[in-house]
């Protein structure tokens, strides 16, 4: 076990190295050196950059590999903000030719055509070149004075007719995002949160939640539906609904409080009819609970108004998790697998719901049946006693 951990430790510090080195190692065109370079998490980047304390400038190189034609690549600081919003994007443009043109573009919103513009800090140089397939965005920027962390975004995407068109809405693309500090060459990925990074906490989030409102209260509900129709499984049904119910709704709130969190401490994108929905959900889940301490006894005069409350309650709450789940991965956007196995999954539970409503039916219908015939034989004999 022991020698095992060695050698993947030693194959890591290779691996790290060699990644080290690959950015390290490289000989830019006119042999600029530049001390710090960082291999960006995504999109096949990397960031060179020499910093001066004396007058708070930084000459940055940026490096996108594997560019082709019809191409633009960009890397931006958001000064005051998080992600593209506020951005202030170095931009170079391939045009069809393969010839390359830089500028500077500040981006105001999500609907930017990355117009040339200027930013809100000076940038005394910018220039880009290409060179085997690797497009680098040359500049010198003047810092905003007394900061040296920043918020950092890059991007790639299509030309269409010499304009930049809109990126794609890969993970990839939505991950190219993080901190960058000039002084000490550290980078983090994804805003880089206290107790794990931002992405690790939205996974967290997204299984607990699928897990509970997206997967266990379906099947409470199918239980409470159609085990009933079983007699045998009275009150068996009872049990496993409010069991089934009562574990969903405790990861539930699990899953309900990360996301309150992850929204709180968002500082780009926000996500509101996300929030919303969440909240409502999570109403809806207390309103049930609630419902089974207000439950009245079975022949209340108000038991079939709770049934339909209940019921109503129930179903709603049913719809909207599901279309929360959809809304989650969504922006998420993980593999795209992982909304297939969740369409699966709701494709299999649909399947279980056919079979056992035709069952209860089947079940409901030879009983009539039964209770005609035994009607029938026992008229007049008062066979009272084998009513269950
Ligand atoms: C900033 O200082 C460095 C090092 O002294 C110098 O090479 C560079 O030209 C200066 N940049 C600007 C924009 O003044
Ligand atoms: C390539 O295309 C750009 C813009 O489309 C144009 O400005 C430039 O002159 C062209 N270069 C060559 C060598 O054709």
């Amino acid at each position: 076990m022991r020698k095992i951990l060695a050698i993947l430790f030693c194959i890591l510090i290779n691996l790290s190295v060699s990644y080290a080195q690959n950015c390290n190692t490289y000989v830019f065109s006119r042999n600029q050196k530049y001390a710090t370079c960082v291999t960006l998490p995504v999109l096949n980047s990397h960031l060179h950059w020499n910093y001066y304390t004396n007058n708070g400038t930084v000459d940055v190189a940026f490096r996108h590999t594997g560019s082709t034609t019809s191409q633009w690549v960009a890397w931006a600081l958001n000064i005051d903000g998080w992600g593209m919003r506020g951005a202030q994007a170095l931009v170079a443009l391939i045009s069809s030719n393969g010839s390359v043109q830089a500028y500077t573009s500040a981006i105001t919103g999500y609907g930017t055509g990355l117009q040339p513009s200027s930013l809100s800090f000076e940038v005394p140089m910018i220039r880009a070149e290409r060179d085997n397939g690797d497009v680098v965005i040359y500049a010198t920027l003047v810092l905003p004075s007394g900061k040296t962390t920043f918020n950092q975004v890059w991007q790639v995407g299509p030309v269409f007719n010499g304009h930049p068109g809109m990126h794609q809405m890969s993970s990839d693309n939505r991950n190219a995002v993080g901190l960058v500090d000039f002084t000490t060459g550290q980078i983090s990925v994804d805003g880089g949160n206290v107790g794990g990074s931002r992405l690790h906490r939205k996974n967290t989030h997204g299984v607990l939640n699928v897990v509970s409102w997206g997967v266990a209260m379906p099947i409470g509900a199918i239980a409470a539906r159609y085990l009933k129709a079983f007699s045998i499984a009275n009150p068996l049904w009872f049990y496993i609904h409010s069991v089934c119910q009562a574990a969903a709704f405790a990861v539930g709130v699990a899953g309900f409080v990360t996301g309150i969190k992850l929204g709180s401490d968002s500082t780009g994108i926000t996500h509101t009819s996300h929030r919303n929905m969440g909240i409502t959900l999570f109403i809806l889940g207390i309103i049930q609970v609630l419902a089974l301490f207000l439950r009245p006894k079975p022949d209340s005069k108000y038991r079939s108004y709770w049934n339909i409350y209940h019921r109503g309650c129930g179903y709603s709450t049913l719809i909207l998790s599901i279309i929360q789940v959809y809304s989650g991965l969504d922006i998420l956007d993980p593999e795209k697998k992982w909304k297939h196995t969740y369409t699966g999954i709701l494709i299999a539970l649909g399947v279980v719901t056919v079979l056992l409503e035709a069952l209860s039916w089947f079940i409901f219908l030879k009983r009539k049946k039964e209770e005609k015939k035994t009607h029938a034989e026992t008229n007049g004999g008062y066979g009272a006693n084998e009513q269950v």
